[in-house]
């Protein structure tokens, strides 16, 4: 039987604030249980919902729970970002810190200390910003490389050619580069041009430059955020956004429904597994807020997707 269990990665991003800690502790364990080695979090996960307006309740979270659990630390893979804290945690409209050195370096102190951990495994910039110069950037990240304290690098939310440029800068400077990107894509997709609520990154989907990229750089992952659409794939309490109000969408969930059929399997279980089905490069980042949806997203990993079912969900458009 395929699995794939371990390129899935738990987002854990209401954790600590709208998912209580109890139930972010079942979760956890029952991701580490069935399988899953790789947890996303955030410095600023997730200061929308928080009562004091700031983040770190996630890290905290999941800090605790690794605290009760010291031996599951090195078979875990654990990353965080920094970026998107408010400047002013409650202001309406604070700009984010941002990505200065003094900030980097600051919050990833403390991401380390909220998590209880040495060192993480991936240390993701979680967005633009351009008031920095990039190989400050850059130079500032490869540092905390070279001091130990975080594995690799990943950059979210940016443009290829900012990548590429970083990358290019990295490689000048002789530090450690980016090697993988953050970024939004599903099976449906949005008309182009047309705002996604909740998606305000402007540089933050995937696009067709985006595979291209990767294809020419199998040493870079994609690491894929909301891929379930917020479940709006199998609920009905949960329409698409107008932004899919499309013919193309009509065809693609025509096959996803063929293929569902098929495989025995939810919409959502089969939009992670022909996502999985894409390569190594590619890992789905899954919410959940129940053990139900965690248990779906685990099995989605173990369908086996003919080549032919793959190649007419690819088709479909
Ligand atoms: N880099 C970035 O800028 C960025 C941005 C957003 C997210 N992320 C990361 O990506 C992770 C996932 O993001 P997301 O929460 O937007 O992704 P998502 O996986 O598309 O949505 C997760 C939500 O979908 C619903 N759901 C999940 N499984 C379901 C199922 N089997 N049946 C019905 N509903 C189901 C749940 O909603 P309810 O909880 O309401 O039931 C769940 O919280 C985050 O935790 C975070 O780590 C990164």
């Amino acid at each position: 039987m395929r699995d794939l269990t371990n390129r899935l990665v738990l987002g854990t991003m209401y954790f600590g604030t709208r998912t209580d800690e109890a139930t972010s502790r079942v979760l956890l364990d029952r991701f580490v249980e069935g399988g899953g080695r790789t947890l996303d979090t955030a410095d600023c996960y997730s200061f929308w919902t928080s009562e004091s307006g700031a983040g770190g309740q996630s890290e905290a979270v999941v800090g605790a729970w690794l605290a009760d659990h010291p031996g599951l630390r090195t078979d875990l893979e654990i990353a965080s970002k920094v970026g998107m804290e408010p400047r002013e945690p409650g202001a309406p409209d604070s700009p984010p810190q941002g990505l200065g050195a003094r900030v980097v370096e600051r919050s990833c102190a403390r991401s380390l200390e909220r998590l209880g951990v040495d060192s993480m495994d991936v240390y993701w910039v979680h967005g633009e910003d351009r008031s920095v110069d990039l190989a400050e950037v850059v130079t500032t990240l490869g540092g905390l490389v070279d001091e130990g304290v975080v594995g690799s690098l990943g950059i979210s939310n940016h443009p290829t050619w900012r990548v590429e440029r970083a990358r290019a800068l990295a490689h000048a400077l002789g530090t450690e580069p980016f090697t993988a990107l953050q970024l939004s894509t599903s099976y449906l997709r949005p008309r182009p041009g047309v705002a996604v609520p909740g998606k305000d990154h402007r540089f933050g989907f995937v696009v067709d430059e985006t595979w291209d990229y990767l294809a020419e750089h199998p040493e870079m992952e994609l690491w894929v955020y909301s891929p379930l659409l917020l479940g709006a794939y199998d609920r009905s309490d949960r329409p698409l956004p107008e932004a899919y109000d499309h013919p193309g969408t009509t065809r693609r969930l025509e096959v996803l429904d063929a293929v569902a059929r098929e495989v025995g399997a939810r919409r959502g279980q089969v939009v992670l597994a022909w996502m999985l089905h894409r390569g190594p490069q590619v890992r789905p980042i899954v919410g959940a807020s129940s053990v139900e949806q965690l248990d779906e997203a685990l099995a989605a990993a173990r369908i086996d997707l003919s080549p032919e079912q793959v190649a007419r969900l690819d088709a479909a458009c």
